[in-house]
C-alpha cells in the first residue's frame, strides 16, 4: 500500500483564509484587532524558528503581534510580572511563553500566571482539566493536539472504537492528544520512554501518533498494514534535513495516510494557535457573529 499524503500545509492555507475574513470581521465590526504576544527566553535555534513561523502566520491573517526577549539570566518573578501586566492589558488577547526554558525558571508557576482566558497554547490546568471533560467542553486546546485531530476529521477519518496509540507522554502533545483521542471514543494507548515492548503496541494501532523527537524511531515493521501515520516529531539530520519520527520511505509503503515531515503536524499547529488568538480574541471583547 502506498498512504495518501495527509497535507498539513494545504489545510492550514485553508485556515488561514477563513481566520483573515474573521479578523477583518472583527475589525470592522467590533473595532478590535486580535493581538498575540509571546515571550522569549534565551536564543534557542528551534525556538526561534517556531517563533519566527508564528510571527509569519499572525501577519497573514492579520493577527497583532508582539514579542519580548529575555535574557537567560531572567527569574521566574520577572516573567510572571510581565504576564501579569499583559493579562490586565485589555488591547492583548493571546500570551505564549515559548518552551523550554531554562532550567532555574518554573514552568508550572510561569503558566499558572497566564489568564486561563488569554492562554491560547491551551496548557494551563484550567484549560487542560476543561479538556479533561469531554469534547464538548476543550475550549483553548493545546494547538498540536488539535491540530492532529482537524487533519484526521479533514480526511474523514473516523476516531470512534479505533486503535489509537500515542508515542509520546509529554504535557504539550502526548497526554493532552491521548485525552482528545479518548473524547472522540477512540481506545488509546499512550507509550513513553518505559514502555517494554514499543512495537507490540505501535503494531496493533488503526491510528499512530508518534511525537517524541527521535528520528527513525518508528521503522515499517512496527507499523500495522493500512494505519493512519501521524508523525509529529521534528528532527533535523546531520545534513540538516527536518525529518520526523517515522522512517517516511518504509512506513508510507504500509500505512493508508501518513503526514509528511515538514508539511504535516507543524504547520497545523501554528494555524491552531491563530484560530485560538481568533476565539480569545471574540470571546475577550464580547463579540457576537
Ligand atoms: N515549544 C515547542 N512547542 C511549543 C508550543 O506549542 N508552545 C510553546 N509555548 N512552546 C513550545
Amino acid at each position: 500500500m502506498t498512504a495518501k499524503l495527509i497535507e498539513g500545509r494545504k489545510i492550514a492555507e485553508e485556515m488561514y483564509a477563513d481566520l483573515e475574513r474573521e479578523v477583518s470581521k472583527l475589525e470592522v465590526r467590533a473595532k478590535v484587532k486580535p493581538k498575540l504576544v509571546v515571550m522569549l527566553v534565551g536564543q534557542d535555534p528551534a525556538s526561534l524558528s517556531y517563533i519566527k513561523q508564528k510571527q509569519k502566520a499572525c501577519a497573514k491573517t492579520g493577527i497583532e503581534w508582539d514579542q519580548f526577549d529575555y535574557d537567560e539570566s531572567v527569574t521566574t518573578e520577572e516573567l510572571v510580572g510581565k504576564i501579569e501586566e499583559l493579562n490586565a492589558d485589555p488591547l492583548v488577547h493571546g500570551i505564549l511563553v515559548q518552551l523550554p526554558l531554562p532550567k532555574h525558571i518554573s514552568v508550572p508557576l510561569v503558566i499558572r500566571a497566564i489568564d486561563p482566558k488569554k492562554d491560547v497554547d491551551g496548557f494551563t490546568a484550567y484549560n487542560l482539566g476543561k479538556m479533561f471533560t469531554s469534547a464538548d467542553f476543550e475550549d483553548l486546546a493545546p494547538c498540536t493536539p488539535l491540530g492532529v485531530i482537524k487533519m484526521l476529521e479533514y480526511y474523514d477519518i473516523n476516531m470512534k472504537g479505533k486503535e489509537a496509540v500515542v508515542v509520546g507522554h509529554s504535557n504539550i502533545v502526548g497526554k493532552p492528544l491521548s485525552t482528545m483521542l479518548l473524547n472522540r471514543n477512540a481506545t488509546v494507548t499512550t507509550c513513553h520512554i518505559d514502555t517494554k515492548d514499543l512495537a507490540f503496541h505501535t503494531k496493533r494501532a488503526d491510528i499512530l501518533c508518534v511525537g517524541v523527537g527521535k528520528a527513525g524511531l518508528i521503522s515499517a515493521d512496527m507499523v500495522a498494514d493500512g494505519a493512519v501515520v501521524i508523525d509529529i516529531g521534528v528532527n533535523r539530520t546531520d545534513e540538516g534535513k527536518l525529518v520526523g519520527d517515522c522512517d517516511f520511505a518504509s512506513v508510507s509503503e504500509k500505512a493508508s495516510y501518513i503526514t509528511p515531515v515538514p508539511g504535516g503536524a507543524g504547520p497545523m499547529t501554528v494555524a491552531c494557535l491563530m484560530l485560538n488568538v481568533v476565539k480569545a480574541a471574540k470571546r475577550l471583547s464580547g463579540y457576537k457573529e
